[in-house]
Order: C-alpha cells, then structure tokens, then sequence
C-alpha cells in the first residue's frame, strides 16, 4: 500500500482522532491523496451519535462494492465501528478492516497484517487503558491544535451512544498534555484546544494527581499560547472555579461550552444527566458573574421520548433566560443499545421537526440580538481564512464569534494566523463584519 484516503465525519475528538490516524499512516510511509478512488487504503472515521451521520458512512461504502473497489483495502473507523463491530462485514462483505478508537494503537499491526493477506481485520476492545499517542500528528490548522486529555465517558445518558462507541474515561497524564502542548507552542501554534467528552472529569493518573482547574492554569502559562479553549464541558461536573481561573488567566478564551439539553427537569431526570434546571441556571449564573464577559454555546436535543409541549416550553425559556450565544440543536435520534431507545412515548417526526424549526427560529433571534450589542466594540480576532471574491479576511474572536473584516492595511499583507484588531460595524445571527483597525495592526 502506498497511498491512503481518510475522510471524517462527527465531532471535534474524531477530526482530532483522524490528524493522528493520518500522522501514524504517514510514518509508515503512505502518502495522503484527496481522491479515493486513487487510494490503495481508503479510511472512513465515521460518527454515529445520530442514525443520519451513520446511514451517510453505509452509503459511502456501497461506492466501493465490487467490481469498482476491487483492489482497495477499505476500512471503518471510529464510532460506527465500535458499536457495530463485526456486524460491518455483513452489512458492507467490502470492507476489510473495522476498528474502534480505543483500538487505534493497533493500526499498524492490523495494516500489516492485511497486507500479509488476511482477509478481515478487526480491533474492537474497548478495555484499554492506554490513550492513543502518536509521534506525529498530521494537524489540519496550522494555527490551532487540538490536545486530547480525556478519553471515553463514564456517564450514563439514556440518549447517548458515546459511553459504548468510546468506552470509560481515560485520562492522559499531565507530563504528556504539558510536553505535547509545549512542544505545539514551540512550533508556533498560539491556539491549543483541549478535547475530551467531559473535560471537567480530568484526573491525572499520574501521582502529580492535577484536576482540570490545576491542568487549566499549568496550560495556560505556556509561554507563545495566546488563546486555550477546552471543550466540552458537562454541567453537573462545572464548578466556579473553571470560572476563575478564565477571570486569572487572560489566555484562557472567553467560551464556554455547557450542553443543557433540556430546559424541563422533568426530561433532563428521565435523560439521566444528572442536574435540573436550577442547577443548571446556577452554573449560568457563576459564569456571567465573572468579571469577563463568558460566552457561552450550548446543546438541545428535541423531541426525547415523553417530551411534552409543556417541557419543549420551558426549554424556549430556558434560551430566553440564558440568552446563549450560540446553540446546537439536534432533533432526538433513537439509537440502539441506549436506555430511551426502547421507551414508549417516542414522539413522532413531525413534531420532533415542528419543535426544531421553533427552537431554532427562537434562538436565531437571540443570537441576532446579542450579536447586534457587539456592533461598534473592538474585538481582537485570530485570523484563519481570506475570501479573496470579497477581500474580506476571516476571524474568530475570543468568544468564539467568526468575524468577517475588510482590512484597512490594504497593502496586500497577509493577516492569516495573526491577531488582529478589528471594529465591528454590522452583527448577523451567525457572524459580525467589520473592519480592522491598521494602526493596530
Ligand atoms: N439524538 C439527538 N441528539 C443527540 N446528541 C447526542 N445523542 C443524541 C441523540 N441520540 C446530541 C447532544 C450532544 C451532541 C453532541 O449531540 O446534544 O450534546
Ligand atoms: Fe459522533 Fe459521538 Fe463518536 Fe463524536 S464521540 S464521532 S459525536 S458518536
């Protein structure tokens, strides 16, 4: 083999799981190629949070059904993998390789191993206490880099198909986050993202024994890091003291990202998430009392199992009260194996879409109202992209707001993966516009 294709799908972990896929099949000598049908290896990271992303990764595979993928080795990746497992080769006789996250240390072997002309090949344990480190990973952004700390979820929530698809919780021990983090900043990445299903739970398992808040403020004094972000955050597990320390260290960004769910304690009970709506408003409360200015996003899901209108209600003003700032709304998804899959009480799909079409309109108003209060403020951004139909240079600022800005400089420099200073002029539901400020440039 000489040539690999990896395309991915779901969340952040798995995109930041793939840059290492990539890393290691590269330090084994394969070359990347855009094109599957020019790949000798062709890799599917596939998510299966919900029954679309998954259907999406079995039509991909029906592409390669013989005689047209005759030749290629094609393998599964990630969370369809995981949950599915060996059913795979059933379902899809193409495929020859099936292998979870857990399990990715193993890779090299298992590609050895088909070459050497075994047939199917499969790395499903689950039982790992390992984290996957790589010597090289193959980042997608030259300016923000994504750091595992935590793997898996030891939570129990009836909806969700990750505690099965990732297995326990699995923390990395701080010397390899702060090396590898030192090292990112050494090479120039002034944006460091932590990853983990919930970051909160960090616990060293080395006998520094650091939590997240310890971790946080180590990181945060990297010398060259400008900008930390850590995701996600699980509201039972959030204390005030991830509040203050993003009021001690200026380079912890101003973002939080607090999935609710639900607005009604009725339904968020029968999740299994483990807070109500008071505690979670509390939570809310501790962050807008900091002395910066938090944003924060969220995740909804309508239309769980015995969802009435009444709780789809106190969701709507449950965004009325917070007023996120952005928020992530997914109609419920019935998966199997989870504790709601076999609930009565389903609630059909016409509604599920009524309650989302509202949810989402309710909450596009917010963001424009509180998008529209930025208007005029400065806001330094990190720019990532320039749109060269436009002229306009694309941001992103602290809080996590893209920010499209005409550059007064105009002398033809390029800003990209600078920090720039720009003033905004007009405010969407999604995005602000401006313009940068040259002198500060
Ligand atoms: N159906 C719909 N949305 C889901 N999520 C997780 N599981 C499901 C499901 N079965 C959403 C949650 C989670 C986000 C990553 O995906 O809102 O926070
Ligand atoms: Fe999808 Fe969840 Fe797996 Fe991420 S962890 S890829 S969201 S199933």
């Amino acid at each position: 083999m000489r040539t690999f294709y990896l395309e991915t799908f779901g969340c952040q972990m798995n995109e930041h799981d793939s840059e290492k896929v990539a890393g290691l099949l590269m330090a084994q000598g394969l070359e990347r190629v855009e094109d599957p049908w020019q790949a000798d290896l062709v890799l599917y990271n596939t998510c299966s949070i919900r029954e679309k992303a998954e259907r999406k990764v079995f039509s991909r595979l029906s592409e390669f059904r013989r005689p047209r993928g005759e030749g290629k080795l094609l393998g599964v990746l990630g969370c369809v993998a995981q949950r599915e497992g060996l059913r795979i080769f059933e379902r899809a006789p193409q495929v020859r390789l099936v292998c979870g996250s857990a399990s990715y240390p193993q890779l090299p072997e298992l590609l050895a191993r088909a070459e050497a002309g075994e047939r199917r090949l499969s790395g499903l344990d689950l039982a790992v206490e390992s984290t996957f480190e790589t010597p090289l990973v193959c980042r997608d952004s030259p300016y923000r880099a994504y750091v595992t700390i935590v793997e898996g979820c030891d939570k129990a929530c009836a909806y969700c198909v990750v505690p099965s698809a990732r297995g326990g919780e699995r923390s990395r021990s701080s010397a390899s986050v702060m090396a590898e983090i030192r090292q990112l900043a050494q090479q120039g990445y002034t944006e460091v993202q932590l990853l983990g299903q919930n970051v909160n739970c960090y616990r060293d398992p080395s006998p520094a024994g650091w939590d997240f808040v310890t971790l946080l403020a180590r990181v945060a004094q990297v010398p060259g890091l400008r900008r930390v972000r850590f995701v996600t955050s699980h509201p039972r597990d959030f204390g005030r003291e991830i509040v203050a320390a993003i009021d001690t260290y200026p380079v912890l960004a101003e973002h939080v990202h607090l999935p609710v769910q639900s607005g009604s304690s009725r339904v968020l009970a029968s999740m299994q998430r483990l807070y109500n709506r008071e505690e979670y408003l509390q939570r809310i409360e501790w962050i807008r009392s900091a002395r910066r200015q938090i944003a924060i996003s969220t995740d909804v899901i309508v239309g769980f199992p015995g969802e009435t209108e009444a709780d789809f209600q106190q969701t709507l003003s449950l965004l009325e009260e917070v007023r996120f700032d952005s928020a992530f709304s997914f109609k419920y998804s019935r998966r199997p194996l989870t504790a709601a899959a076999a609930r009565d009480a389903q609630i059909p799909e016409e509604e599920k879409s009524r309650r989302l079409a509202a949810l989402l309109e309710r909450q596009r108003a917010i963001q424009l109202r509180r998008n529209g209060e930025l208007v005029g403020t400065v806001q330094e951004v990190l720019v990532e992209d320039y749109h060269p139909a436009t002229g306009q240079w694309v941001g992103r600022t602290s809080q996590n707001r893209v920010l499209n800005f005409a550059s007064a400089a105009g002398d033809g420099r390029s800003l990209l993966g600078r920090y720039v200073q720009a003033r905004v002029t007009r405010a969407g539901p999604n995005s602000l516009v401006g313009e940068s400020l040259p002198d500060l440039v």
